[in-house]
């Protein structure tokens, strides 16, 4: 088992909760914090399945798990967020699960696009995780027990604005991308009221994972110097969640440091997340459509 013993010590103290017999899906959960998600969640009993875009990264994963937790079960399905043939292929084969965490993420990626054309920190990171969740909702809604749907945002949706006119701007895509998230999550949880659906967000404070090496650039080396959280403690945020009863809608993460350090807790929601949602919605609808339309539309729409 490759969790540290002060992590296992720290869980038994805070997530007193039994995962057996539920599924939880990671997205991106072959590296980084989604990977220690996993453990975690193998950990408290669960069945984890990885949704990776690459078979051998995901297999890799999957291998390591086993190994280090041999009586749990763990499976790989294929998603790549940055497709929306490849989500709605996911939506349709969907295994029945309990904990659905949309962890995969994407950092700063200029000039990059998705398959259907849109800024990758955007369309993965945002437009990726709106597809699959309008994907799937249909499937959870009905699935006759309850879920939990876990949106991964991050500490600097504090920081951003949403400007339609700049909505793909390559400056700020990845702030922007998550106060989208966050809204479209605040959505979500109106839309699911009193459902069998519960939705919550988590954010895993600053950790040095893959995203870290683009946000750091060349003093990536000094960075993982610097006592920033460890993957670990990072990725425990859904862990305590399940353990505790919130208010759907709830954030869960670090809680020193104005959240990018320390245990999870719950983080107060800013009203920024959680305005101007139904726009956004409408926005977003309509970007999604204009995907399926000619490619020349699509590319005039997008230059703006
Ligand atoms: N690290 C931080 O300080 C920090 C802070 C705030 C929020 N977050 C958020 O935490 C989440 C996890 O990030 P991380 O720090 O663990 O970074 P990471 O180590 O780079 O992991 C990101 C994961 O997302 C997967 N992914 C990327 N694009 C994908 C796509 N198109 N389809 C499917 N999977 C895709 C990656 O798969 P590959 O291995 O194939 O690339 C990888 O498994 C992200 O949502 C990130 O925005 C991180």
């Amino acid at each position: 088992m490759s969790l540290s013993n002060r992590t296992i010590r720290w869980m038994q103290k805070h997530c007193d909760v039994s995962l057996a017999g539920k599924t939880v899906l990671i997205t991106g959960g072959n590296s980084g914090v989604g990977f220690k998600t996993a453990e975690t969640m193998l950990h408290l009993g669960a069945a984890v399945i990885l949704a990776c875009r690459d078979p051998a990264r995901a297999a890799q994963a999957a291998a390591r798990l086993t190994q280090d937790f041999p009586g749990g079960s763990v499976r790989t399905v294929p998603l790549d967020l940055a497709d929306f043939a490849s989500i709605d292929a996911f939506a349709a084969n969907l295994p029945d699960v309990d904990v659905l965490i949309n962890n995969a993420g994407v950092f700063h990626r200029p000039g990059q696009k998705t398959r259907d054309g849109f800024p990758l920190v955007m369309g993965t990171n945002y437009l990726g995780v709106y597809r699959l969740c309008e994907a799937v909702l249909p499937r959870l809604l009905a699935c006759g027990h309850d879920v939990t749907l876990i949106n991964t945002v991050s500490l600097v949706y504090k920081v951003a604005r949403v400007d339609y006119a700049r909505f793909y701007r390559d400056d700020g895509s990845y702030a922007r991308s998550k106060l989208c998230l966050a809204r479209y999550t605040a959505a979500l949880v109106q839309r699911c009221a009193g459902t069998n659906v519960h939705v919550y967000m988590t954010h895993p404070g600053i950790t040095i994972t893959g995203i870290a090496s683009h946000l750091f650039g060349r003093i990536y080396k000094i960075a993982c110097w610097m006592p920033f959280n460890s993957t670990e403690k990072s990725s425990l945020s859904a862990a305590w969640l399940l353990a505790h009863p919130l208010p759907e809608g709830s954030i869960v993460g670090p809680n020193k440091l104005f959240g990018g350090w320390g245990y999870p807790r719950r983080n107060r929601v800013l009203r920024r997340a959680r305005q101007g949602t139904a726009e956004l919605v409408s926005f977003t609808e309509a970007e999604i459509r204009r995907a399926a339309a000619p490619a020349s539309a699509v590319q005039k729409g997008r230059s703006a």
